[in-house]
């Protein structure tokens, strides 16, 4: 899909993020950190327009920490509406208690009321969702390797930072890779400054900290900033979780990589 702006720099982050992502690299996940409007998302966009990956996204919400698990229901979702025959192939590759955990936490997918089940609540039954929902992704194949993106995890529920934790444990072999981008200084909470802390010890886990653009003909001007309550190509509710490829057919879908709509206002920043 195209951008309203060209990307301004950056050729190094998206060489780098190019080179992290390949089924090859040593790393598992990728972290891109930076202040608000610094351009985490708008990388991750732009990897999603190179068409060498096939992304898919979820978005963790301010205060979304009383939603469990909304990013990662998110990014299933897109994968479902979006790819529903790469699902379906997943699904037949797997034991049948795959499809089962997957409508717990995707409850269109049921054929009849009954077959909804009940939210895990008891640790092991977490555990089983856990092992179900990485187990389909393992059998999601395709010819463009998958890269599973989590948007704004300084605002993840518990449940979700959980599950990260799974699939990064070691031994777990998840053939795609983690794109996760994370606010500096946002998370407010000791359990999410701990993981990120976690994170930063791991070898195959590879942290990106975003520097603001710099324009080299102002230097002391890097970029301008503006307090924007609203974005018109935010996306609604109902479009996260899309697939994030330009080849995507939902051209009309809002832009992969912008942010979802907060409560309140927002920084961003431009650069100029
Ligand atoms: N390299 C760039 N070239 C052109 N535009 C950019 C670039 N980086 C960021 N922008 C634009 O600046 C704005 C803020 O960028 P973006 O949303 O990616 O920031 P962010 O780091 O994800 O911020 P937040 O922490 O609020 O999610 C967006 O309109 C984006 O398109
Ligand atoms: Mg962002």
């Amino acid at each position: 899909m195209p951008q309203a702006r060209p990307l301004a720099g950056r050729r190094q982050e998206v060489a780098a993020l190019r080179e992290h992502l390949t089924p090859d690299s040593p790393y598992r996940a990728v972290v891109l950190l930076g202040d608000a409007g610094v351009g985490k998302s708008r990388l991750v966009t732009e990897i999603a327009t190179l068409d060498e990956f096939l992304i898919f996204v979820g978005w963790c919400l301010p205060r979304s920490e009383g939603l469990p698990f909304l990013p990662v229901v998110d990014l299933l979702r897109g994968i479902q509406r979006y790819e529903p025959a790469l699902s379906a192939r997943s699904l037949a590759a797997s034991p049948p208690y795959v499809a089962a955990e997957l409508r717990r936490v995707l409850p269109e997918l049921a054929e009849a009321p009954d077959d909804i089940g009940t939210p895990p609540h008891e640790p092991w039954m977490r555990t089983r969702l856990f092992d179900a929902l990485a187990q389909f992704f393992a059998n999601l194949v395709t010819p463009r390797p998958i890269v599973l993106a989590l948007e704004d995890i300084h605002w993840a529920d518990s449940t979700t930072l959980e599950f990260l934790d799974y699939l990064l444990s070691p031994g777990r072999g998840l053939p795609e890779k983690l794109l996760l981008t994370y606010r500096s200084g946002e998370a407010h909470r000791a359990d999410v400054e701990d993981w990120l802390d976690r994170l930063r010890r791991l070898n195959d886990v590879r942290l990106m900290e975003l520097a603001p653009l710099t324009d080299p003909k102002r230097p002391n001007r890097s970029r301008a900033c503006s307090v924007t309550r609203s974005h018109p190509s935010w996306p609604t509710r109902s479009s996260i979780g899309q697939k994030a490829t330009p080849s995507s057919p939902t051209s009309s879908s809002p832009p992969l990589g912008s942010s979802p709509p907060t409560a309140g206002p927002s920084r961003h920043c431009h650069p100029v």
